[in-house]
C-alpha cells in the first residue's frame, strides 16, 4: 500500500502533539471539528505580497471568501491590510459586518438583486458576468438614484497567441466577442466606471501569462474607445503542493496502473480508478491528467513566473504593469487557505466488508468533509486515544450515512496500529472548500464545529471561533 503522506505545516505539527488538549476539545462537540489556523492564513498573504513588493507592482489582493466561511478569515484578512471576493449577499454581509468598506470589496459569479443592489450602494466593485447583469445595474443605479458602479469585465474565454495550448471556456462570464459591445455600452452611460479586465480559471502558468497578455490588448482597444480601464485581475486558480514527498504521488499512480493492467486489486474503494484507464491498444491512459493533479511549486513561484514571463512582449508583464501604471489584481481561494485547516472526526470502531477488507467507521460524512475531500488523496492521520502495539492495518474510511457511497476517502489508508473506538482520524489542509463547504446534516447528524488554534505566543492557544479576533489575545 503506497502511503501519501500530507505536508504538515509546522504549526499544524505543533498543535498536533498537544493531544490531550485535542481530546478535551473533542468533548466540547458532538459533530466533526475543525480547527483553523489565521497565523498561517496571514503568513500565505505575506508569501503574495513579498512578491508584488518584489516586483514593485501595485496590487490588491481579494481573498476567495467563498473558500471558507470562517468570520476569523474575513478579520484577519481585514488586518492583514488585504481585499476580498464574495459571491452572494450573504458573503458580502459578513464582509461588512467584519469592518470591509465597499473599496476592497470585490463582488464575482451570479447576482440577484438583492445582492447588486447592497454592492451598488457600497460601491463595492463588481465583476460583470454578463451583458444582462449589466444592464441590470443600469436599471439599479435608476431605481436606487446612485451616481456610479464601478466595474472589471470578467472575460470567459480569455485567449492566448500560443494556437497550440488547448483551452477550457469558462461558464462564467462575457465571451471575447462581446467585449466590444459591453465596452461601446459602458462608453455611453458616465455612471460606469471600467476599472479593468478579468479572468478566473485553472490553467497552468504559460497559459496565465498568455491571457495578461490578452487582457493588455483589452485595455489597449478599451482606451481606443475612451474608456480608461487600469486593472487586470487574473483571479485564482493557484494550486498548491500539499504532500511531503511528490515521489509518493508518481509511485502511487504507478502501482495503480499496474494493479488496473494486471487486473489485481487496486487498493482503492470498489477498484476506483482515480481517471485512469486501460484503452483500446491495452495501455493505461489518463496518468499526465493524474500526475498533474498535484504540484511541486508554491503559488507565489507561480505567481512571479506569470509576471515575470517575457514570451509574449518585448519585456515582461511585471515591466509592463509598472511602467503603464497598472494594477494587478489576484483573486485566491485554494492557495492562500492553504495548510490553514485540519478536521476530526471520531472512529466508532472498525469492522469487515463482504470481500473482507477493513473498514473503519467514522462518525461524521462526505457532506462533513465536501465532495471535493472524496478525491483527496493524501493520508489521514491517526489520534489515537491510548498507544497501542504497532501493527500495519490499512482500511477504507467509511462515514455515518445509510448511503453505500458514503466513503471519505476512495483509497485504503494504511495506519500503523489498529484504530479504536474514540480515536481521532485527522484530515490534513481541510481549510479550503472542505471543512465546511457543503456542511449539511443528512439524518440530523450535527454540523461541523470550528475552533481557532492562535500561535502568536509561540505555543497553540485554542478559542472558540465566535470569541477570537486577530485584533487582540
Ligand atoms: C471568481 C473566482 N475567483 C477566485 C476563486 C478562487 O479560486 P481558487 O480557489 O482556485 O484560488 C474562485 C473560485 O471558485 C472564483 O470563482
Amino acid at each position: 500500500m503506497t502511503r501519501l503522506l500530507p505536508y504538515v505545516h509546522p504549526h499544524v505539527e505543533q498543535t498536533l502533539r498537544h493531544k490531550d488538549q485535542l481530546f478535551q476539545l473533542a468533548r466540547l462537540h458532538k459533530g466533526p471539528i475543525h480547527l483553523i489556523f489565521p497565523d498561517i492564513f496571514r503568513e500565505n498573504i505575506a508569501y503574495f505580497k513579498a512578491v508584488f513588493a518584489e516586483l514593485e507592482l501595485q496590487a490588491r489582493i481579494y481573498y476567495a471568501h467563498k473558500t471558507n466561511k470562517s468570520k476569523v478569515f474575513v478579520k484577519q484578512a481585514l488586518k492583514s491590510g488585504i481585499s476580498i471576493d464574495v459571491a452572494s449577499l450573504g458573503e458580502l454581509t459578513t464582509a461588512l459586518a467584519c469592518g470591509f468598506t465597499g473599496t476592497r470589496i470585490g463582488c464575482t459569479g451570479a447576482k440577484n438583486r438583492d445582492f447588486l443592489i447592497t454592492a451598488l450602494h457600497h460601491q463595492c466593485l463588481i465583476s460583470l458576468d454578463s451583458l444582462f447583469e449589466l444592464q441590470e445595474i443600469l436599471k439599479l443605479l435608476d431605481l436606487c438614484a446612485l451616481p456610479q458602479a464601478r466595474l472589471l469585465i470578467r472575460v470567459s474565454d480569455p485567449q492566448t497567441r500560443d494556437r497550440s495550448l488547448i483551452l477550457k471556456g469558462s461558464r462564467f462570464g462575457i465571451p471575447h466577442a462581446q467585449v466590444p459591445i459591453v465596452c461601446e455600452l459602458i462608453q455611453t452611460d458616465s455612471r460606469l466606471v471600467l476599472e479593468g479586465f478579468h479572468f478566473h480559471n485553472y490553467e497552468p502558468a504559460e497559459a496565465k501569462a498568455g491571457f495578461v497578455d490578452d487582457m493588455l490588448t483589452l485595455i489597449e482597444d478599451a482606451y481606443t474607445m475612451g474608456l480608461s480601464p487600469h486593472v487586470i485581475n487574473i483571479g485564482g486558480g493557484l494550486r498548491t503542493p500539499w504532500l511531503a514527498d511528490y515521489r509518493q504521488w508518481s509511485e502511487f499512480i504507478d502501482a495503480l496502473a499496474v494493479a488496473l493492467k494486471e487486473r489485481k486489486p487496486t487498493g482503492t474503494w470498489r477498484n476506483y480508478s482515480y481517471g485512469l484507464f486501460v484503452n483500446e491498444r491495452g495501455f493505461i491512459a489518463g496518468q499526465d491528467k493524474m500526475l498533474g493533479e498535484f504540484v511541486t511549486t508554491a503559488p507565489a513561484e507561480v505567481l512571479r513566473d506569470i509576471l515575470l514571463d517575457q514570451s509574449l512582449r518585448d519585456r515582461s508583464l511585471a515591466d509592463i504593469l509598472r511602467e503603464n501604471m497598472f494594477e494587478i489584481m489576484l483573486e485566491p481561494g485554494s492557495s492562500i487557505f492553504a495548510h490553514c485547516g485540519i478536521s476530526f472526526l471520531r472512529v466508532l470502531g472498525v469492522k469487515n466488508a463482504d470481500d473482507a477488507e477493513n473498514l473503519l467507521l467514522l462518525d461524521g460524512n462526505t457532506y462533513n468533509l465536501s465532495v471535493f475531500m472524496r478525491e483527496q488523496l493524501m493520508d489521514p492521520l491517526l489520534i489515537s486515544a491510548t498507544e497501542s502495539a504497532p501493527q500495519p492495518y490499512g482500511a477504507y474510511l467509511a462515514g455515518n450515512l445509510c448511503k453505500e457511497g458514503d466513503m471519505l476517502l476512495k483509497r485504503k489508508v494504511p495506519f500503523t496500529q489498529v484504530p479504536q473506538a474514540g480515536d481521532l482520524i485527522c484530515f490534513v489542509n481541510t481549510a479550503a472548500y472542505t471543512s465546511d463547504f457543503e456542511d449539511a446534516s443528512p439524518h440530523q447528524h450535527p454540523l461541523g464545529k470550528k475552533f481557532v488554534v492562535d500561535m502568536r505566543q509561540g505555543a497553540p492557544s485554542f478559542y472558540d471561533e465566535e470569541v477570537y479576533s486577530p485584533y487582540y489575545l
